[in-house]
């Protein structure tokens, strides 16, 4: 496995997790008395991390890239504007439920979960259904661990996701300039779900995950097109049957369940053959690369779908 090659601050500028997780208590108790919530202090937003499994030997796409061409409907159809729009979007405190075929269903605070998961650094390809792509150095755990300690029941198939509807903070769910239906919803097979690659990213580049990247809490499945990745998660549900999907109710035709990457099977409207490389060679010209199958995950994942028909299953 290669190692990172991205930038990382000097050992001696990072906050132990457990020296910010204290500063964090003492400020939540403070507030508590007044407002009753829990304010993150200036500053903690750090995170403590280890290498994960699964490090890509690409180079990472500048931060600047990462934090500023998005999608995030819920915040406008531009690139640009998540970053512009997403200031004033409250992260925290935060709730997210597993619920559902589970048999120990718990609501989690964002920063318990955070203290309880061992958090890992990962570099994953990235590959929008847009043809674009990026590589980037999430923080997070394995979707896996967290299914763990729910427990499944032997009747759960697959896992819904459901991101937060706030229109106060969210200006493109606003009555009027709404593009999708809110919330933003996502699946996977369970399978899937347990996979260790599939990931519940918490930050990116060792901070906490900025608002227009899907604080506090994303899912990131490397082998997937990046719309699979539903951001600012409040609710993970085990069912038993296929759940509904944003983009395939929006329009079956063009997005399916599935969405593994694949360069033999076409976008109806373009290509998906190869992607340009964002933050590499000119935002326009420059850099391309062949599109891989399973965006260079089959070694790890192809097993999960067997002899499926991954032309019709798209
Ligand atoms: N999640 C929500 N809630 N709303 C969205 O509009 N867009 C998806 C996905 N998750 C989206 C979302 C799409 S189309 C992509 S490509 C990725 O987020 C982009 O993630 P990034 O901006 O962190 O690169």
């Amino acid at each position: 496995m290669a190692q990172w090659s991205y930038p990382r601050p000097p050992a001696g500028e990072i906050t132990p997790r457990s020296a910010w997780l204290s500063r964090r208590r003492l400020l939540a108790g403070a507030a508590m008395g007044v407002a009753g919530s829990l304010v993150a202090p200036a500053g903690a937003t750090t995170l403590q991390t280890r290498p994960g499994p699964f490090q890509a030997t690409e180079k990472p796409t500048p931060l600047s890239d990462v934090t500023h061409y998005n999608n995030f409907y819920e915040f406008g159809l531009d690139k640009g504007d998540p970053a512009a729009l997403s200031a004033g979007f409250a992260a925290r405190p935060w709730t997210l439920s597993v619920e559902g075929l589970v048999a120990h269903p718990r609501v989690w605070d964002i920063d318990q979960l955070i203290a309880a998961m061992p958090i890992e650094e990962r570099l994953y390809r990235m590959r929008c259904v847009e043809a674009w792509s990026m590589v980037i150095p999430w923080d997070g755990f394995p979707l896996a661990s967290l299914l763990a300690q729910a427990e499944p029941l032997s009747s759960a198939r697959y896992v819904a996701f459901e991101s937060i509807v706030r229109p106060a903070q969210m200006p493109g769910q606003r009555a009027g300039l709404d593009s999708l239906e809110w919330p933003y919803v996502e699946g996977l097979r369970l399978d899937e779900a347990m996979h260790p690659l599939t990931l519940l990213a918490v930050g990116l580049y060792g901070e906490i995950l900025p608002n227009q990247n899907g604080a506090p809490v994303r899912l990131v499945v490397p082998w997937k097109y990046g719309f699979k990745g539903i951001k600012s998660i409040t609710r993970i549900r085990l069912v038993e049957k296929r759940p509904p999907t944003t983009w395939n109710r929006m329009n079956a035709d063009e997005y399916g369940f599935f969405a593994n990457v694949n360069p033999e099977v076409d976008h109806p409207r373009w290509s998906q053959a190869s992607e340009r490389v964002i933050g590499a060679g000119g935002f326009f010209g420059g850099a391309r690369r062949k599109t891989q199958m399973f965006n260079g995950y089959g070694e790890q994942v192809a097993a999960l779908y067997g002899t499926m028909n991954l032309r019709s299953n798209y």
